[in-house]
């Protein structure tokens, strides 16, 4: 009220200068909006425009004023001073506040971020109430920093592991995207600041990602790549949404009615506005009328198509009365609004203490032969190989990055932690990558996106040397890194693949020191999957280390050493090859050249299409029901413990309303550890085809000593039960026997149950929208 309350102050003082002003009653934002001309309309819902040191940005010259509130954010919303209504900031992205640094030149007084672990490892740890309190840290660096709405977090499914986004995104499957986006938001949120989840929707590929139109089934969409936002808009109602840059079944996201207002606001009341990415889509018209309500990062062609439209009676004003009314509404919000004077000073010592925290937890030791994890006691030798050892990589690349005051590297962390590098290794690496970098000087961000710069050559680990190593040190740890990010899809060569030397390097390490009893550890510094099957079994132990933020060496460290006892899991497959993942002969799509076009930014746009064939058995949904065995499955990870499932028990035999599954969790082994518990359901499929098995719930346990037990449970619903049935456009809970699994991965179910559901219920009754124009040729079981 008392933010309305100020608007209606300043609105009532700067009318006392401008004459057509009303006097305001009872709904204040819709009498502003009533006295704004059409053309400050058109302004607010088109940004303030790009800025980028040398370039123009396209449709004219920028208007505006307020691009420099911070500098290095993504954008700014115009502000319009006559009606007390401010501009607003927004910046990225996942990974951590995205703004410069250093500012005029001026290092006396820096910006820097936290980078926090990449969403793909947050999700990894299964643990939504820690991820709260990421976003609760990472919301008072976004307020603390002078930013309105962070965009972030970022949902997308992983549909492929060539996906070169996948890092920002949190997992194969919608419940854990869902609920670790809900977590996020609600964190970052508690600042009083905003967020945008994104990319809404379908968005699972970089590849001609201005282009390309994704064509795929109403079931499909609506089971996998809908469903995570829709968890998160009824958990957490985010501020904002952010539309994506393809198409769906012939439509830009952004310009798809039925997408923006029938499915996110009228079937899952999302209350909030939403902004395109950035120049996403074509037509602002028809974005307008699609209840994409902002465009960013704003054009002045854009404003000008707007106010000719309505000129021309191709628009009602109506329609851009409501856009500008959910903006308002989110901008009263906004710490912008309310004058909040933020001190550029966020707790970044404090803040680093957590991202380490939350990076150990969603690490996931993927194999441990004769425990050669933990590390032995501090002081043990390390050769530690590999260029990443020495260089980690925090996160992504693109607008997922961070610009961070430092990376810990393993290096580093592995010291810190009292462990004794071999020196003469450590300086050859250290030196050699020092050279190669003064040759390869990093270029600046829009370069760098547009040609990345490729990763430093591996050093190659000659035979003499590595034996030499094997006989001085006590265990040999290899790192392997990969890095990707925003504007193209990783390649299989090279990337998802290691490469030949990465191969020869753990093949002689392996064997020299094999020979002398000695283990070897393989540390994976990477945003996604990479293939292991060529390689595991050679060596003895492999963590998962993700992409772990700006702590990660010493998180890492605390993993390695057992200070930390691992208990991530994966929120994504690990294929046995890559020719088994589903999408593998649909991804990323075809491409019509003929029909290219000089595009956003002078860049070539190549029409494009992909048809997910692979319909809804996406990850293990496909892996479980086709009986393709990965080389880790879904929900999979070690600890330096074992957990007991027992005394599975349902509140009842027949669903009635809901279920409780409760059981007991108990720690079997030495060491203290927290155990993820999965809960997958198996439904009767007489109707509609249903993947084997299904996640519908998680948890993760506290941190048992050894020897304790801690209960857990679940609530089931007829909703949780049901599946998007294409015929009734429903989702409905089919009749029958349901079994619940307690389990520890989607392949190790340690306890189950069964119970009955007595005749179908359709759950909800959704609008038939968004159908392929097409015959889709979906796999089927
Ligand atoms: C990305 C978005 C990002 C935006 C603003 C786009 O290129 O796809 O995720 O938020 O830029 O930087």
């Amino acid at each position: 009220m008392k933010r309305i309350y100020c608007l209606f102050i300043s609105v009532h003082l700067l009318g006392a200068a401008s004459a057509q002003l009303p006097k305001l009653g009872k709904s204040p934002v819709k009498e502003i909006v009533a006295a704004m001309t059409l053309e400050e309309k058109a302004k607010l819902l088109t940004g303030n425009g790009f800025k980028m040191p040398g370039m123009k940005p396209p449709g004219g010259p920028v208007v505006g004023t307020t691009q420099d509130k911070v500098p290095g954010a993504a954008g700014t919303t115009f502000a319009i001073p006559r009606l007390g209504i401010p501009s607003i900031v927004v910046a990225d992205g996942p990974a951590g506040v995205r703004i410069d640094p250093v500012r005029n030149g001026d290092s006396s007084k820096t910006f820097y971020a936290t980078a926090w672990p990449i969403g793909t490892l947050l999700a990894s740890s299964w643990d939504t109430a820690l991820v709260r309190n990421v976003g609760v840290a990472f919301g008072s660096e976004v307020h603390e920093y002078g930013v309105d709405i962070l965009l972030a977090p970022a949902l997308n499914i992983h549909r492929n592991p060539q996906g070169g986004r996948n890092f920002e995104y949190y997992s194969e499957d919608p419940v854990v995207a869902g609920n670790i986006t809900a977590a996020m938001v609600n964190g970052i949120e508690s600042n009083g600041v905003g967020t945008s989840i994104k990319h809404f929707a379908a968005n699972n590929q970089e590849t001609n990602r201005n282009t390309v139109n994704t064509i795929l089934s109403e079931r499909a969409l609506r089971e996998i790549y809908l469903k995570g936002f829709q968890i998160a808009v009824k958990k957490s109602q985010p501020w904002t949404v952010m539309s994506s840059y393809n198409l769906i079944n012939g439509t830009y996201t952004s310009q798809e009615y039925d997408l923006l207002t029938t499915i996110l606001r009228k079937e899952w009341g999302f209350k909030g506005f939403v902004m395109t990415d950035w120049f996403g889509g074509k037509d602002p018209v028809a974005q307008m009328k699609a209840g994409n309500d902002l465009l960013m990062p704003g054009t002045t062609q854009q404003s000008q198509a707007i106010i000719s439209a309505v000129q021309h009676d191709s628009l009602d004003v109506k329609v851009l009365d409501e856009n500008v009314e959910r903006m308002l509404n989110v901008i009263l919000e906004s710490p912008a609004f309310k004058g909040y004077k933020f001190s550029d000073k966020p707790d970044l010592a404090k803040d680093a203490a957590l991202s380490r925290t939350a990076a150990a937890e969603g690490m996931i030791l993927l194999q441990n032969k004769s425990n050669a994890l933990p590390l032995g006691s501090k002081g043990t030798v390390v050769a530690l190989f590999g260029n990443n050892g020495y260089d980690l990589i925090a996160g992504g690349t693109g607008s997922g990055d961070v610009n961070k005051a430092y990376t810990v590297s393993l290096a580093q962390g592995l010291t810190s932690a009292g462990f004794k590098l071999d020196a003469a290794l450590q300086n050859t690496y250290t030196n050699y990558l020092k050279e190669e970098k003064i040759k390869h000087p990093k270029k600046g961000f829009f370069e760098e996106f547009m040609h990345p710069t490729p990763p430093i050559a591996e050093l190659v680990a000659e035979e003499k040397m590595v034996t030499q190593k094997a006989s001085s040190a006590s265990i040999a740890i290899i790192s392997i890194g990969r890095n990707a990010g925003e504007g193209s899809d990783r390649k299989l060569p090279g990337d998802y693949y290691l490469n030949d030397t990465e191969m020869v390097m753990i093949k002689t390490v392996a064997n020299a020191f094999h020979a002398q009893h000695k283990k070897v550890v393989v540390v994976l510094n990477t945003g996604g999957v990479v293939d292991v099957t060529r390689w595991r079994d050679a060596v003895d132990g492999i963590l998962m280390a993700w992409q772990p933020g700006l702590e990660g060496g010493n998180a890492i460290a605390d993993v390695l050493s057992g200070k930390v006892n691992p208990s991530g899991k994966l929120a994504t497959t690990f294929p046995a090859a890559y020719d088994d993942v589903p999408s593998a002969k649909s991804f990323p799509g075809k491409e019509f050249p003929e029909r290219a076009v000089t595009g956003m930014l002078g860049m070539r746009q190549v029409p494009a299409e992909v048809t997910y064939e692979d319909g809804i058995y996406v990850g293990y949904r496909y892996y479980n029901t086709f009986k393709v065995k990965p080389a880790y499955e879904f929900g999979f990870g070690l600890s330096y413990t074992n957990f007991a499932y027992s005394n599975l028990t349902l509140s009842s035999p027949v669903l009635n309303g809901s279920i409780t599954a409760k059981l007991t969790i108990t720690n079997t082994g030495k060491v203290a550890g927290k155990e993820v518990v999965q809960l997958y359901i198996s439904a009767p499929a007489v109707k509609l085809a249903k993947p084997a098995e299904e996640l519908k719930a998680f948890a993760k346990t506290a941190l048992l000593q050894p020897g304790k037990s801690q209960t857990v449970e679940f609530v089931i619903t007829a909703a949780d039960l049901a599946s998007f049935d294409t015929n009734s456009t429903s989702w409905v809970a089919e009749a029958g026997r349901y079994i619940v699994k307690a389990a520890a991965s989607s392949e190790d179910v340690k306890q189950q149950a069964t119970f009955e559901l007595a005749k179908d219920i359709v759950t909800e009754k959704c609008n038939k929208v968004l159908v392929p124009q097409v015959e889709i040729n979906e796999l089927k079981k």
